[in-house]
């Protein structure tokens, strides 16, 4: 295999530290570049050259070239047979849904290739390729002895001292084999003599390290002499090209070390797949480590510092159920470890079964976190991880033929990509999906989403297994019943969590077994003046200064407004020694908050953060929110007030969790999200001990006897929510997808979701039967499916396009016409010299009501349009006269549609931000919260991008396309161009984003070939872990973004199986 380095537009250059004569001769003469010392650094790459590295080629990859030629543009056909692609489901696509055409159902995240585009279009390089063929030809000797090298000697041979230490790896403790236990470690030394035997074997095949599993697998079934000759006549303009594009995905400075490790669990793994296919074909024990390598051990105990595993977590994954891979539920208290489990048996597809895996998660801060969490994992284990959230994830996603890969998703990110893989019939490369918070799914709309998802799965491919993890799960058999899974439950919770609840001056212990639910604890011990007991009747500030500043604690508040109220009391009382408490750091919070808001910040936190003290909530902008939480998680601050933004699933540390009522807002909690809140209190790792204290009026007794010791809530089903609006659009998609076209087979399908389970609780008025086919109704009156076919007792049921173009866009069925009309209208004469008509066909309809605009601030704003822009306004209903009359205050006989003149205010405020993405101003302009002009941002992206998918499907709005594209990644990033390749990186936002760029990092090339530690001493308040987390992702992107290119170039180079003959 070969190692080059390229240097495009200079000329070549090679770094190896191997065989570098062979690789001089073979670029003798194609370019400045030879001869020139490695540059590896940012600063070298910032030089404007491309730096493009080869990537090893595997076995199969180089023995296929045989049948392909680079003259030979057309895609290939049929490829699913040969990369393990499944067969037709059921029921396939129409013709219209062919292949190429689903290629140009993309995501909103089209720049997927980003810079990467200009390496294929360079004809000069394509030229040199060529070139090198024929020198290939003349070098074919000294090719051979260069194959024939013995890396791993190379690397056995290198002293300690000489490893590069670059390698995230290095930098962590190394002890993890010393401490297997004797049956691992026999298994160890196993492996080492089969791997040493495989070696020998393979010495004439492979030259490098192996990879992957599946190099390994294909470097063993390569036939040695054949496929050398077949090696020779390939072309080298073939690998170069790759080799480009592979150097993208290949870190600049791994370090021998790093390799010789990978090349340890590879080799494990193939034993272990060796062993597997000897034994049994179904068996999924492949190593030491619950099926897996011990290697995986070790990367729990580096990464995550986890050294072994619960009992009930050996438990769980020892179940005959979890072996047979049947879908599994399994439910234990808040931090009791459960996300462990789902890790390691997504591992296990992934690497053992070399299926692809889904994991959705309810927020985009937790997908973020876990992507930043795996993205190490991925890179040692080689599988790839890729980001579905916001505005992220592409649909279909990338065809990866020699990588699994591991899509972590929202709940409606995933549940188009699940739409998307139905439709190019690769569903069944989906060995697991795994859902956290399983409880979600009797979440209003989002939970009728997951209901969706899990159902179409199941009808679809059932051999994927479907895991679902809870904290507070009540009805599990309805729920067992609807995945037709297996349970687990237990009690274990690492760090025990006491409850209290107070009332008046009393604490009282929560206990189930009192007949009054509740047990004397102690007195609260307190001095108040008496103006301080007006201003805090609930002794908040003595129940904080209990444990804070040394420990942290989290104030969950019934809403946004009394988290700032909350805060800003406390500091009020809190004595002048919490200032001197980490104050330096406080003192480069408060800096960096100001920064982050381009010299703004909110007055609230300029007063409490002093104090250790900060609010979160939606209201602050996305910058805020990370800096607080990172603030937070470091002990910096050692407050939170908070509404329940931080309720479900993270991580952070806190001593103790006070709720200062039972309400969210005007509602009584419910006993699921009280458990949630207190949940956060004694995470492992974090915390020793964690309590928590529910603040009480004597009115609400009764009722939080029931919030703290009722079981848990039941779950139902959330499709008949809202007029139905979630039966709709499954029944929408199930006919678009061609999953089910008669009302029979919708029978059939419908009998597989968790509403039928449920469906005497549920469907008390009609019959499900019933409903189906009253919605089936209502879809036909909207023009959204059709009738075709004469069986009148059983019709066939097809799409129209306009119900193609909603359910492809997601869009709501409410407003699909609306928004087919507005983009009909917009196209008679589209406004080209400015972004504020598309803007404004992009304003989500869902934000209206809540827009009350100021009339004075309106008209300001639109006086600063441009003539056409004005004009534009006026055809779409808001004429100047209009807002002058209102802000002049005159009220104004004509009737106007109220709707449009909010959403034009919207799309003002929307045009202003894409102009100077800064959310502070703009936010001070319109006098609007930046809260809401956050939401705003976000929610237009994302809308930007269904109406984008809408379009596609219509013919009529082909101009829209291009347009909507770009619209959709401006106003996702809304942040200057340069710094959007970074701000790609799972959780780098515009602040930390500048810092980077301003620091030379400016492409993601740069990041991901940072060296931490180098990065902690440049960057600012940039923490070592984080660092290693932030490269870590970044290097994943990169690798993402290399592999889509090549197999990109390798489906265009190969040569299509139905040419035909060409003699
Ligand atoms: N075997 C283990 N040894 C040590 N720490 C562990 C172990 N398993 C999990 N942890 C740690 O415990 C913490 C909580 O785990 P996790 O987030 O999986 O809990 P959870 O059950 O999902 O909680 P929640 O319901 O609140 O989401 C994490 O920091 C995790 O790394
Ligand atoms: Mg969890």
């Amino acid at each position: 295999m070969l190692t080059i380095l390229a240097v495009v537009g200079t000329g070549w250059k090679q770094t190896s530290d191997w065989s570098s004569s062979v690789q001089k001769s073979l670029f003798t003469g194609y370019g400045r570049g030879v001869g020139e010392a490695g540059c590896c650094s940012p600063a070298g790459m910032s030089s404007g050259r491309l730096h493009v590295k080869t990537k090893r080629v595997c076995a199969r990859k180089r023995s296929r070239h045989v049948l392909k030629t680079h003259l030979t543009p057309v895609r290939k056909q049929g490829r699913g047979a040969g990369d393990g692609s499944p067969p037709c489901p059921p029921c396939r696509r129409s013709s219209s849904m062919a292949e190429g055409r689903v290629v140009e159902y993309c995501s909103d995240s089209e720049d997927l290739f980003g810079d990467y585009d200009s390496i294929l279009e360079d004809s000069s390089i394509l030229a040199k390729l060529e070139d090198a063929e024929q020198h290939e030809i003349l070098q074919s000797e000294n090719l051979q002895s260069f194959r024939t090298l013995q890396p791993s000697k190379d690397l056995t041979s290198q002293s300690p001292e000489d490893r590069p230490t670059d390698s995230m790896f290095d930098e962590l403790e190394d002890n993890a084999f010393e401490e297997l236990p004797p049956s691992q470690l026999q298994f160890q030394e196993q492996i080492q003599d089969q791997a040493k035997r495989s070696r020998l074997q393979a010495r004439d095949k492979i030259s490098t390290p192996s990879h992957s599993v599946s190099e390994i697998i294909e470097g063993a079934e390569e036939t040695n002499a054949e496929d050398r000759s077949k090696r020779q006549r390939r072309s080298v303009a073939d690998q170069l090209k790759k080799t480009m594009l592979g150097n993208a995905a290949t870190p600049v400075g791994v370090s021998r070390a790093a390799a010789l490790k990978e090349a340890v669990v590879s080799e494990e793994i193939s034993v272990a797949m060796q062993a597997m296919e000897a034994i049994c074909a179904e068996t999924t024990d492949l190593g030491p480590f619950f099926g897996l390598p011990s290697k995986v051990k070790e990367l729990m105990h580096k990464l995550r510092g986890i050294q072994s595993l619960y009992d009930w977590q050996k438990t769980c994954l020892n179940l005959d159920c979890v072996q047979q891979r049947k879908n599994l539920i399994y439910s234990l208290p808040t931090s009791g470890g459960k996300t462990l489990v789902a890790e390691i048996l997504i591992l296990r597809e992934l690497l053992c079964r070399r299926k692809d895996c889904l994991f959705i998660l309810p927020y985009i801060s937790l997908v973020q976190e876990k992507v930043r969490g795996l993205a190490s994992f991925g890179l040692e284990l080689d599988f790839m991880v890729e980001e579905y959230a916001g505005s992220k994830g592409k649909f279909p996603p990338v065809k990866r033929r020699n990588k699994r890969s591991l899509y972590i998703a929202t709940i409606e990110k995933a549940h188009s990509l699940v739409n998307s893989l139905i439709e190019t019939s690769r569903l069944e490369n989906l060995g697991l999906v795994v859902v956290d918070e399983l409880h979600m799914l009797g979440d209003g709309s989002r939970g009728a989403v997951i209901e969706m998802t899990l159902a179409k799965v199941q009808y679809m491919s059932k051999a994927t297994q479907i895991i679902g993890m809870s904290a507070t799960l009540g009805n599990i058999k309805d729920l067992r019943t609807f995945l037709g899974a297996e349970n687990y439950t237990n009690d274990f919770r690492p760090v025990q969590l006491k409850e209290y609840v107070k009332l008046n001056d009393t604490i009282y212990e929560v206990d189930p077994k009192e007949e009054n639910c509740f047990r004397f604890s102690r007195m609260l011990n307190f001095k108040y003046s008496s103006s301080m007991q007006k201003i805090d009747p609930d002794h908040i500030i003595a129940l904080v200064t209990e444990v804070i500043p040394m420990h942290s604690c989290l104030v969950f508040c019934p809403t946004k407004k009394n988290c700032e109220n909350v805060a800003g009391m406390i500091c009020k009382y809190l004595k002048e020694d919490f200032l001197q408490h980490r104050e330096t750091e406080k003192a480069t919070l408060l800096q960096e908050l100001k920064e982050s808001g381009n010299g703004s910040m909110c007055p609230v936190l300029r007063r409490t953060v002093p104090y250790g003290v900060a609010y979160h909530h939606s209201g602050l902008t996305s910058e805020e929110r990370k800096l607080v939480e990172e603030a937070y998680s470091r002990g910096v601050l050692c407050l939170l007030t908070c509404t329940s933004t931080l309720a479900a699933g993270i991580n952070l540390p806190a001593r103790r969790v006070i709720l200062r009522s039972p309400y969210m807002a005007t509602d009584f909690l419910k006993r699921s999200q009280y458990k949630q809140m207190v949940g956060r209190a004694g995470r492992a790792g974090i915390d020793a001990i964690g309590e928590s204290i529910l603040i009480l009026q004597e009115k609400d007794r009764n009722m939080a006897k029931d919030l703290v010791c009722a079981p848990m809530e039941n779950c139902y089903s959330k499709l008949m929510q809202e007029d139905g609006k979630g039966i709709l659009s499954l029944i929408l998609s199930l006919i678009g997808l061609n999953i089910t076209s008669s009302l029979q087979q919708m029978e059939e399908f419908l009998r597989g979701t968790l509403l039928f389970v449920q469906q005497q609780q549920l469907c008390v008025d009609r019959s499900l039967w019933d409903t189906m086919q009253q919605c089936v109704d209502m879809l036909k009156e909207k023009d959204l499916i059709a009738v075709t076919g004469t069986d009148s007792v059983s019709p066939t049921l097809q799409i129209t396009r306009l119900g193609r173009a909603t359910y492809k866009g997601s869009v709501d069925l409410t407003y699909c016409d609306l928004v087919y009309k507005d983009l009909s209208k917009g196209l008679e004469g589209l406004l080209l010299n400015s972004y504020l008509q598309l803007v404004y066909l992009v304003t989500p309809y869902d934000l209206i009501p809540q827009c009350n605009p100021d009339w004075m601030v309106y008209f300001r704003q639109f006086t600063l349009l441009s003539a056409s822009e004005q004009k534009m306004s006026a055809a779409v209903g808001v004429p100047e006269s209009f807002v002058a009359r209102k802000a002049a205050g005159q009220t104004v006989k004509k009737d106007m549609d109220l709707v449009v003149v909010k959403r034009m205010f919207l799309a003002l405020v929307l045009f202003s931000l894409l102009k100077e993405t800064n959310v502070w101003s703009v936010a001070e302009r319109f006098q609007l919260s930046r809260g809401l002009v956050q939401t705003l941002l976000s929610s237009a992206s994302a809308f930007c991008s269904c109406v984008l998918h809408f379009t596609e499907e219509l013919e009529e709005f082909w101009p829209y396309k291009a347009l909507l594209m770009e619209l959709t990644r401006r106003l996702s990033y809304c942040v200057k161009a340069e710094l959007i390749p970074l701000m790609e990186v799972a959780g780098v936002l515009e602040f930390r984003a500048k810092q980077l760029y301003n620091a030379g990092y400016k492409t993601l090339t740069h990041l991901a070939n940072a060296d931490p530690a180098v990065l902690c001493r440049t960057i600012e308040n940039l923490f070592k872990k984080q660092a290693h987390l932030m490269v870590a992702s970044a290097k994943m992107l990169l690798n993402e973004k290399a592999a889509a290119l090549q197999e990109e170039v390798e489906e265009l180079l190969t040569l299509p199986a139905d040419l035909p003959p060409q003699l």
